[in-house]
């Protein structure tokens, strides 16, 4: 018998520990403010971000691309979303059989690499650098085959990944289904901030959302609009989902059923943080402008049994107990979902933050408010 038995391993983080990237790990991370170091494999500066609560699917890494900067040619088979924190540049797609799409890249684009596509990302300033954000499923595929050569050195070409010409120049397909699944195909967004929205009227006041199905992934994501004083109604599932803020300024407060205290986070733009399993949570927009949120999501929009996506999303379940909805003097934590002005009950109500913030100093914590 060994006296060394391999036993344990996460394949994700061997592999991770022999890229000699930094790794920040924490609940919510400032992802602006993320140490990044040369990452030999990409040929620019790079970190790997691990929330709190991650689970056993994605992860994330900063790429910070010096002005003038380019990465060196990446093949994987990992899916790949990526997000732009700031600057300006392009990326090239290259296909197997050597078609190439490239597309050019601003603050708050969102875009995927087709799967084990050859592809380079280009920084198209001299002056400015380019901080982009990844989220990728590496930990599930890692672990899944624990083989660096099959998962980056594999010449199998997925051609359907790579959907239509159209997909790559911020064009897509709307694709409807009800009210808060309303789905937008695409391979990439060149503005979050601006793309159109779609009504969810049952989710509340002014509340808005749309899904992307990206380069025909099994990772999704999505983008969520929460008005001006609103909040969205405290609720709980899976983990993974890695939420990124992209306008508007607030703050999330997370709790364990049963547990006194919050933890609390604030964000604005580049702030991310992932939900842990079954941790209840609640997101206050406190300024003056509407706020969006955009989640990268190990979720399937398109492919794989619906009960099986249910996993990550309480909301199609219809678990009535992930929502909280008793009254205030029940649970301080539990602000009613119930629209003060419409009297509907829906995932995000609006009232005056003050009051809100005033409700919940009724209970153990005090939460001031962060207008
Ligand atoms: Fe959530």
């Amino acid at each position: 018998m060994s006296d060394n038995p391999r036993i344990g391993v996460d394949s994700y983080l061997e592999w991770l520990k022999g890229e000699g990237i930094p790794t920040v790990e924490d609940f919510g991370v400032d992802l602006f403010t993320v140490d990044t170091r040369p990452w030999a494999r990409l040929g620019v500066n790079g970190a790997a971000v691990h929330l709190k609560g991650r689970g056993d699917f994605v992860s994330m890494f900063v790429l910070d691309l010096a002005p003038g900067a380019a990465t060196s040619p990446q093949r994987h088979l990992y899916e790949e979303v990526l997000y732009v924190l700031s600057g300006r540049g392009s990326t090239t797609i290259e296909a197997a059989d050597g078609r190439k799409h490239t597309f050019e890249w601003g603050p708050k684009s969102l875009f995927a690499i087709p799967l084990n596509t050859r592809y380079r990302h280009f920084n198209g300033s001299g002056s400015e650098k380019a901080l982009l954000v990844t989220t990728t499923s590496l930990p599930a595929v890692l672990n899944m085959f624990h083989n660096e050569v099959f998962v980056f050195d594999n010449p199998y070409s997925f051609e359907e990944r790579m959907g239509q010409s159209k997909y790559f120049s911020g064009e897509g397909d709307f694709i409807p289904a009800l009210p808060g699944q309303h789905m937008w195909e695409t391979n990439f967004v060149p503005d979050l901030a601006a793309i159109e929205l779609k009504a969810w009227d049952e989710r509340g006041a002014g509340s808005k959302n749309i899904m992307f199905i990206l380069a025909d992934g099994t990772m999704h994501a999505h983008i969520s609009e929460m008005q001006i004083g609103t909040y969205k109604k405290a609720h709980r599932h899976g983990a993974d989902f890695h939420v990124i803020c992209v306008t508007g300024k607030g703050y999330s407060l997370f709790w364990y059923e049963g547990q006194p205290d919050f933890h609390r986070v604030s964000w604005q733009h580049g702030t991310v943080f992932a939900p842990p399993d079954q941790m209840f949570h609640q997101h206050f927009n406190a300024a003056l402008s509407v706020h969006r949120q955009q989640a990268q999501v190990a979720d399937r929009r398109r492919r794989g049994r619906p009960e099986a996506g249910r996993r990550f999303d309480q909301r199609e379940t219809g678990r009535r107990a992930d929502r909280i909805r008793g009254p205030v003097a029940a649970d301080p934590r539990a602000i009613p979902g119930r629209n003060a002005q419409s009297g509907r009950r829906g995932e995000h109500a609006r009232v005056p933050l003050s009051a809100a913030c005033s409700r919940r100093a009724g209970g153990r914590t005090a939460v001031r408010s962060a207008q």
